[in-house]
């Protein structure tokens, strides 16, 4: 059986969405726990896909895991098994996070080479520099990173560009090393300044996160923390763009506000309205869209994970919006399928930009959803379009955004999931309930 998001499109969005933990603070912190031997109580962990891996890789090599919804325990008494298991991390990138904690508390880490969405080349050069750095060794086959190392030493790190698990994988590491370490043209994301601040409440002496320059003073141990994971922007910004591209007035709780900052603008520059308050944004569309050129960039810039979404918006947008790919090699694979919806989108010869017309009166189809954020603009496609579009892949949605199908529906969309069987196509779609 194969599973599908069936949506009916058309109808505004109207109400109010919480939004849950980030996935990428809430994976690394999850990860961080190997640090220490002392309980790590984590709370507003999204029910994610990813997360679930993560747990289960955690408690594969050895952590004590104990969960209730959003809360977590976890604790690593005794040392943790160096090995990562393959299938687990072959199912997404930020395994790769386990090879700074690993090496710290254990001297060894053996990881996998990751999977996860492929939306480029995704080198990890700058994460084996990182620790080589840090002093340990790095040698790597057909599968596997294995990483050694007697005693992690700081360094002053210079970063070739700012990775995001690059710079959380060596501030891990950093932590337990002999001295201090200085990370440059670090990531500012706000996941990795929330990653630091669960650092921080273990023991951690760490300055400078969410800068390009964090420095690490290391420490002999870590103890046990309490850590509130930081909001998703990038699902608060996944539900911004829905309510401004399908219509309607959403009220988004527990927003993170100021991480939302080059969204916000670009919303309002396209007619948006847009009010924010401490911890909460309202976004109403009144009338036409404008178009809005953007280019992606590390944060504070255009986050590479919402410019699918904002492509999905531009093609009702009245004109030509120029969107630019900074980061990624391959972040632009929905297009062909947005295409298929009736979008009118040129990719320009270089891959790296495309020019999208509008506005479109987008039509209902039967699309596939290759990785996550592509997921959300097929989706934001569907809200727009007329008819009933049916989306596979939806496994790739539920690795970044939790509850979807519940939250969208509270807003008044009309979407459920669907079983096909194989070789019925469209002729055997049962509703789950
Ligand atoms: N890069 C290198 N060498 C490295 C590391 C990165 O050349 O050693 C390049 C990459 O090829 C890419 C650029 O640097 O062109 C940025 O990659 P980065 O390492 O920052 O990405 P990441 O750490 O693998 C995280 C998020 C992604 C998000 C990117 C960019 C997590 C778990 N993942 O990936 O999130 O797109 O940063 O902000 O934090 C998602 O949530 O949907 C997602 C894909």
């Amino acid at each position: 059986m194969t599973r599908l998001l069936q949506i009916e499109g058309g109808h505004l969005l109207e109400g109010e969405v919480r939004t849950a933990g980030s996935k990428n603070a809430a994976l690394p912190i999850m990860v961080a726990s190997v640090l220490t031997r002392d309980a790590c109580h984590l709370s507003n962990v999204p029910l994610l896909a990813d997360v679930d891996n993560t747990l289960a890789i955690l408690a594969e090599i050895g952590v004590q895991v104990e969960r209730q919804e959003g809360d977590v325990v976890l604790q690593a008494t005794g040392e943790p098994t160096s090995e990562i298991p393959q299938d687990r991390a072959r199912k997404m990138r930020a395994s790769l996070l386990f090879m700074g904690p690993l090496l710290a508390r254990t001297g060894r880490a053996v990881v996998p080479k990751p999977g996860g969405d492929d939306i480029g080349m995704r080198r990890v050069d700058q994460h084996v520099y990182g620790l080589l750095q840090l002093g340990a060794r790095v040698e790597e086959d057909h599968n596997s990173f294995v990483c050694t190392v007697e005693h992690l030493r700081g360094a002053d790190i210079n970063l070739d560009m700012p990775t995001v698990t690059g710079t959380e994988n060596i501030m891990m590491a950093a932590c337990l090393a002999d001295g201090r370490t200085t990370i440059i043209n670090a990531a500012r994301e706000p996941h990795v300044a929330d990653l630091a601040r669960a650092l921080k409440s273990m023991g951690a002496q760490i300055i400078g996160a969410g800068t390009d320059r964090v420095e690490i003073e290391g420490v002999a141990a870590l103890s046990g923390s309490e850590h509130r994971v930081t909001p998703d922007y990038l699902e608060a910004g996944t539900y911004a763009i829905a309510a401004a591209a399908a219509g309607g007035d959403v009220y988004i709780t527990d927003a993170p506000v100021a991480d939302l900052r080059a969204l916000i603008l670009k919303l309002r520059h396209a007619g948006i309205e847009v009010e924010v308050g401490e911890t909460w944004m309202r976004v109403r569309r009144q009338g036409d869209i404008q178009p809005v050129d953007l280019i992606t960039w590390t944060h504070p810039g255009f986050a590479t994970d919402l410019q699918p979404q904002f492509t999905a918006l531009m093609t009702q947008a009245s004109g030509v919006a120029v969107i630019q790919e900074f980061l990624f090699e391959n972040r632009f694979s929905y297009v062909p399928e947005l295409v298929r919806m009736g979008a009118q989108i040129d990719l320009a010869s270089h891959g790296r930009s495309i020019h999208v017309t509008g506005p479109s009166t987008l039509h209902a189809a039967d699309v596939a959803i290759p990785d996550i954020r592509s997921g959300a603009a097929l989706l934001i496609a569907a809200l727009c379009a007329r008819g009933r579009s049916r989306l596979s892949g939806i496994e790739h949605l539920e690795r970044g955004y939790e509850d979807m199908t519940g939250k969208l529906s509270r807003l008044g969309c009309i979407v459920k999931e669907v079983r096909e069987t194989p070789g019925l196509e469209g002729a055997n779609t049962l509703a789950t309930e």
